[in-house]
């Protein structure tokens, strides 16, 4: 690493992007279990933002994984270098005034409070998708769940590895409760009370 860096200040700041897109960038974190619905919500409320011309950008978990992420496997060290790449790949979309949407596990409370640290207050809304695990593995989309039963797979969160539940999200969707739709109104109705989409 080099010690002979210097920041270079940017003509154009933060707010002069976000101006024109009118909108106030942010982070939607999803954050749940595997098999929870974070990306069937998250690609739900991107399509309505959308609908409101609203200026996008969806992370999603086995995408980044595929590329950016490529490597990182699923130990606890691994999963905090997952995030934290993340979040700084998140905070540059913010910068560009962007609403990114993000639908990583994340199962440690530590890293999503790093993220929440690494952007501005109101920046960072971190959105519980709180699914029962009962419910994640019947459905099991992937049929991970049943390898990891089956030994086939280590430190599968819910299994035989933690995910710590957000004690206090912005938003807390409760996926068997209310349907998916139900769920992406719920976030949109929350960023419109909140302004960051009204003009
Ligand atoms: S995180 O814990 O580092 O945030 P991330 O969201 O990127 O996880 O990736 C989770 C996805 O990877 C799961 O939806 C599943 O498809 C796949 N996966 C493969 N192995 C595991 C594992 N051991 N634990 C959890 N998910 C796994």
């Amino acid at each position: 690493m080099s010690n002979n860096l210097v920041w270079h200040e940017q003509h154009l700041s933060k707010k002069d992007r976000s101006k024109i897109k009118n909108q106030k960038p942010c982070i939607l974190w999803f954050t749940g279990l595997s098999g929870s619905g974070k990306s069937t919500i998250a690609n739900a409320v991107e399509t309505k933002l959308y609908e409101l011309q609203k200026h996008t950008y969806l992370l999603d978990g086995d995408n980044v994984r595929m590329g950016l992420n490529k490597g990182l496997g699923f130990s606890d060290e691994d999963r905090v270098e997952n995030i934290r790449r993340i979040a700084e790949v998140s905070k540059l979309f913010v910068d560009a005034g962007i609403i990114v949407l993000t639908a990583f596990i994340s199962p440690f409370e530590k890293d999503r409070e790093m993220v929440r640290n690494l952007v501005e207050e109101k920046e960072f809304i971190e959105i519980f998708v709180d699914t029962p695990l009962e419910i994640c593995e019947q459905r099991d989309p992937k049929g991970l769940y049943r390898k990891a039963r089956d030994g086939a797979i280590k430190n599968f969160t819910g299994i035989d590895s933690l995910y710590e539940k957000p004690k206090f999200p912005q938003i807390h969707v409760e996926t068997s409760m209310l349907s998916m739709e139900e769920c992406a109104k719920m976030v949109i109705k929350y960023l419109e009370k909140n302004g960051y989409i009204n003009d």
